[in-house]
């Protein structure tokens, strides 16, 4: 598809070089922007995994299963209305669940078990990051066994699972670690998440701020719908929104405050400060959308920085070591209790923090945007980022320079011609003559 504007250049009868060059720019760019199915660069070996292990084969040909998911990705959290996990059973056959535990409502489709459905990132809250039930199912004609069932789906935007491979059976730990007993048979479903199958537009947009340059530059315009397109409904500041009827178990659609950029979560890095050894950022996360509390938010931002952070004030912060000791990566999150939920728009609408970075010798600058984050998202979603040549920028030194070398200019000439007056006037050989 990128193809096209390159042809089109080769019509306009550009120089084959440019050509060229724009191809291997816009090849690398969409590999950049687009990465392939399921990638995230900063969670590269994220995935949401569906274990069934086969406890036990019982007389009569039913079994006990237990089913476990497993959210192994960073950053990334699974909120209401939560999973509904559903398969199918391969070729004719038609087993029944007969039962579930604990208590969970029972039927081909799984719905929202035992942890309403929500799963933690494994960064978050590692004991929230894992939902197990077990099932006894048989078939419904005869005594045979029932077969393992395939094209899992978990019922989330975004994710996709791949067919369950047989793996080596899980070993489990019982009586506190006493006994150890073994499934008879574990097969693994992998499903992993790509931004771009979730949601066409992105969801938030990031706007830059510095105490060097009085200019903010706001988050880019439509980076999430343009203001007045068909379908890009908002409410303008001071107005209430419309009165909602949610569908039970649908996530509500964001209803935006009316802007230029029209996104629901706005994140706002300020450069605040600099000290001689330090300097100090502050962060705001703000609400636009009107239906949604973000409870168990979290944020992910890129900067080479990060690996001198010497203080975070009033969030949690944990590297993100994904590429060995190249922390450039880091997530925050909110306090529990304190500002762990980004309440809808409003007063309260926000976020904060602030954080002190240490100035690495020779590689420190407030040049050329270095301050500023090459990557942000919220909840594992890609901010839009303004273009770098909008980045708020230092004042310019060369025009400084410049300046400060012509009015010393100035001052010598001033002086050469008070010294020639002085000298045309005969008062110096005066003076002199007169000791
Ligand atoms: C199941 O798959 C996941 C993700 O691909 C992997 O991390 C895990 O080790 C697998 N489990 C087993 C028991 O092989
Ligand atoms: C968000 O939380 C506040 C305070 O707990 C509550 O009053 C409000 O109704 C919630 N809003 C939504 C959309 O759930
Ligand atoms: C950077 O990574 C190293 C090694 O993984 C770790 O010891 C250090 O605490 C990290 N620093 C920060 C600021 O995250
Ligand atoms: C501040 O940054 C803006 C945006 O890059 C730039 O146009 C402007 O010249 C800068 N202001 C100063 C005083 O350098």
């Amino acid at each position: 598809m990128d193809l096209i504007p390159c042809l089109f250049l080769v019509n306009q009868q550009r120089s084959f070089y440019v050509v060229v060059l724009m191809t291997v720019l816009l090849f690398s760019s969409t590999c950049f922007l687009l990465p392939a199915d399921g990638y995230d660069p900063l969670d590269p070996n994220g995935n949401l995994n569906i274990r069934w292990d086969v406890l036990q084969q019982n007389d009569g040909g039913t079994q006990d299963v237990r089913l476990t998911i497993v959210n192994y990705q960073l950053f990334r959290h699974v909120e209401l209305p939560g999973w509904k996990l559903s398969w199918t059973w391969p070729g004719d056959e038609e087993p029944v669940i007969i039962d579930l535990l604990p208590g969970a409502p029972y039927n081909k489709q799984v719905a929202n078990c035992c942890k309403g459905g929500v799963l933690s990132s494994m960064m978050q809250d590692p004991g929230k990051y894992l939902a197990a039930f077990q099932m006894h199912i048989g078939s419904a004609s005869d005594s045979s066994v029932p077969r393992l069932p395939a094209r899992f789906t978990l019922g989330l935007p975004g994710y996709t699972c791949g067919e369950p491979f047989k793996v080596p059976p899980t070993k489990f730990f019982e009586d506190q670690g006493r006994r150890r007993t073994q499934a008879l048979a574990t097969w693994n479903v992998t499903c992993s998440y790509s931004q771009f199958r979730a949601s066409s537009a992105p969801t938030c947009c990031v706007s830059l701020s510095a105490f060097y340059n009085k200019t903010i530059v706001p988050c880019p315009k439509c980076s999430c719908a343009c203001h007045g397109e068909d379908g890009a409904e908002c409410v303008k500041p001071g107005k209430l929104p419309p009165v909602l009827q949610l569908e039970h178990n649908e996530p509500p659609k964001p209803v935006v405050q009316c802007s230029d950029h029209m996104c629901p979560i706005r994140v706002h890095w300020h450069v605040k400060l600099s000290y001689t050894q330090y300097w100090r950022v502050k962060i705001t996360v703000t609400n636009l959308n009107y239906v949604k509390n973000y409870s168990e938010w979290n944020l992910v931002v890129l900067h080479p920085n990060l690996r001198s952070v010497t203080q975070v004030f009033s969030f949690n912060y944990k590297p993100l070591n994904v590429y060995g000791n190249i922390n450039d990566t880091g997530m925050f999150y909110g306090i529990q209790y304190y500002n762990d939920v980004l309440l809808q728009t409003g007063e309260s609408g926000n976020v904060q923090t602030e954080m002190l970075l240490h100035k690495d010798p020779g590689i420190f600058t407030f040049k050329e945007g270095w301050a500023f984050p090459r990557k942000i998202s919220f909840n594992g979603e890609e901010c839009v980022m303004p273009s770098p040549d909008d980045y708020p920028r230092l004042p310019n030194t060369a025009r400084f320079d410049a300046q400060a070398a012509s009015s010393i200019i100035i001052l010598l000439l001033v002086l050469l011609l008070t010294v020639t007056v002085f000298i045309v006037n005969g008062f110096f050989p005066a003076t002199l003559c007169n000791r």
